[in-house]
């Protein structure tokens, strides 16, 4: 009968029979629930197919509704993507993606397809490519664009594979100055990212007086180390990056210069801060930062004429097949065309005037942000912001961002710790990044930042508060939660948040 029953229904889920056949021989079946039973149509909603993960995604939206974002990379719309509004098209695409397409890739010609059945998801591949030209502004006789990067990371990996020879060498922003740890990471003892393991990296650093990247050691440094590629991008600087300088090395050196706009391409597209691709030879990016997309990776890439040599004759960029085969087939499968279409979806956003005015916003709220806490006696790395981030050095304060940062925590403010320059631990690091995307997401504007900035104020006062009658960091997080005083303070102000965030709308939920 199990057999029977598998070739009568082809819509039972793979378990329902097995629960039948299991049925007749023995007391199972009072362990299965009616559900085991029911037909699967795939029309069920995911509360009942699957009431677990949807607990859990109830739990994060209110998680996300009640506190304060303040994660300089984070943006509302991938932790629920599917769930949002704005990303309806994605939750579309993607489920027909997955039903219908396993694997295409437009950028094999056609013979050389793997799999047929791929017109639709190449159409939206090709309008994903379109759109990321057109939201930088970018001539497609002169930039390419590859879509298919899993993510930021796998991205920055794919132009290294496709420019350098292993153990090449390549420079980039240390991480704890604020550059990305696959940028070339490495400690004093261990090679950390696969870049710094792969390749021979060599970092630059910030000038520990101003906070600014410190290009004259760059460039003494580049002349000696002689890399191949440098790299200009950061995950947690809070100004601007001299692109026209770092060109001009590279020029000299013979360098490819990669500019990683991962975290300020939304407002690259926003037109708030300048473009690297005036300099740039290869442009990378994430998707879910600024950009406010589903998360992945682009990485573009120059076409045309490169240099000309002394004989007059032009050389060109060689770098469209040298990308392209390094993403598919060196690092990568089959392409994720549910991100590809939901990124397309934010590229046409990000050319949109609300993006306009959105990213204008974003820089307002982060300098408002930065006038509070300056006119709180706060310290800031660099002494403000050009940008959606802040960096406040909590160590004049007398404490540092690890406490903070837990401290903020209990109250549902979210921030990350982060290194200043000179700082030693990684662990216990004197700074704290504050990032404006999220909340502006929200309809923060600029006095709703400085709220936010006060209840800051008051949280950090409690880990000071904290720090004096303990020592380690392990014995502040301990009196934290066991404090009498501190624990019935900590909750008063969690109230005060949350009543604050909670009235703020959040992009596709209806109920907050
Ligand atoms: C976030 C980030 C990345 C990596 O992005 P993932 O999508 O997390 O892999 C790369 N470079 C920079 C500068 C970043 O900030
Ligand atoms: C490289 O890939 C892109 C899409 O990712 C495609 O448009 C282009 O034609 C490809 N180029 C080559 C030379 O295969």
């Amino acid at each position: 009968t199990c057999i029977f029953q598998i070739f009568r229904s082809p819509f039972r889920t793979r378990r329902a029979p097995l629960a039948l056949c299991v049925r007749g021989q023995q007391s199972h079946a009072a362990t299965r629930t009616v559900d085991d039973e029911r037909m699967w149509t795939g029309q069920e909603s995911l509360a009942q197919d699957d009431p677990e993960m949807w607990e859990l995604l109830q739990k994060e939206k209110d998680r996300q509704t009640r506190g304060l974002e303040l994660i300089a990379s984070e943006e509302i719309m991938h932790l629920i993507a599917p769930f949002c509004s704005v990303c309806f098209f994605c939750l579309f695409v993607c489920l027909f993606v997955l039903f219908c397409v396993y694997w295409s890739n437009p950028s094999l010609p056609c013979p050389h397809r793997y799999y047929g059945g791929a017109e639709v998801v190449d159409q939206i591949e090709l309008l994903c490519q379109k759109r990321a030209l057109e939201a930088f502004d970018l001539d497609p006789a002169l930039w390419g664009v590859n879509v298919q990067p899993y993510s930021g990371s796998p991205a920055n990996f794919a132009v290294y594979t496709a420019v350098l020879n292993p153990h090449d060498r390549i420079m980039g922003l240390d991480l704890p100055d604020g550059g990305h740890l696959t940028h070339g990471y490495m400690s004093d003892t261990k090679r950390i990212s696969a870049t710094s393991i792969y390749f021979e990296s060599m970092p630059y650093k910030l000038n520990t007086a101003t906070g600014l990247i410190d290009y004259d050691q760059m460039e003494m440094t580049a002349r000696l180390f002689r890399p191949k590629l440098i790299i200009a991008g950061t995950s947690a600087y809070a100004r601007l990056i001299d692109y026209a300088r770092i060109k001009k090395l590279c020029t000299e050196l013979k360098a490819y210069m990669l500019a990683d706009m991962a975290h300020i391409s939304g407002l690259v597209a926003g037109k708030a801060v300048p473009s690297p691709f005036e300099h740039a030879d290869l442009v990378t990016s994430t998707t879910h930062k600024s950009l406010r997309g589903a998360r992945a990776g682009l990485i573009f890439y120059r076409k045309g004429v490169r240099s000309v040599d002394k004989k007059g004759k032009e050389i060109m960029y060689d770098l469209e097949d040298k990308i392209n085969f390094s993403v598919f087939p060196s690092l990568q499968g089959g392409p994720h065309n549910h991100a590809i279409a939901g990124v397309a979806v934010a590229l046409k956003q990000a050319q949109s005037p609300m993006f306009r005015e959105y990213i204008a916003q974003v820089l307002k709220n982060s300098k408002a942000m930065a006038t509070a806490l300056l006119s709180k006696g706060y310290t800031l790395v660099s002494g403000g912001t050009d940008n959606h981030l802040v960096l406040v050095d909590l160590r004049p304060k007398g404490i540092d961002g690890a406490r903070a940062e837990r401290v903020l925590e209990l109250v549902s403010i979210t921030a990350n710790k982060n290194t200043c320059p000179g700082d030693k631990s990684a662990l216990t690091p004197g700074g704290l990044r504050l990032g404006a995307p999220a909340l502006t997401s929200r309809q923060f504007k600029e006095a709703d930042f400085v709220q936010v900035v006060e209840f800051m104020d008051e949280g950090f006062k409690i880990a000071l508060d904290v720090k004096k009658k303990t020592a380690k960091l392990q014995d502040f997080k301990n009196f934290l939660l066991q404090d009498p005083e501190t624990v019935a303070r900590i909750a008063d102000l969690r109230h005060r948040v949350e009543a604050f965030a909670r009235p703020f709308p959040m992009p596709g939920f209806h109920d907050h």
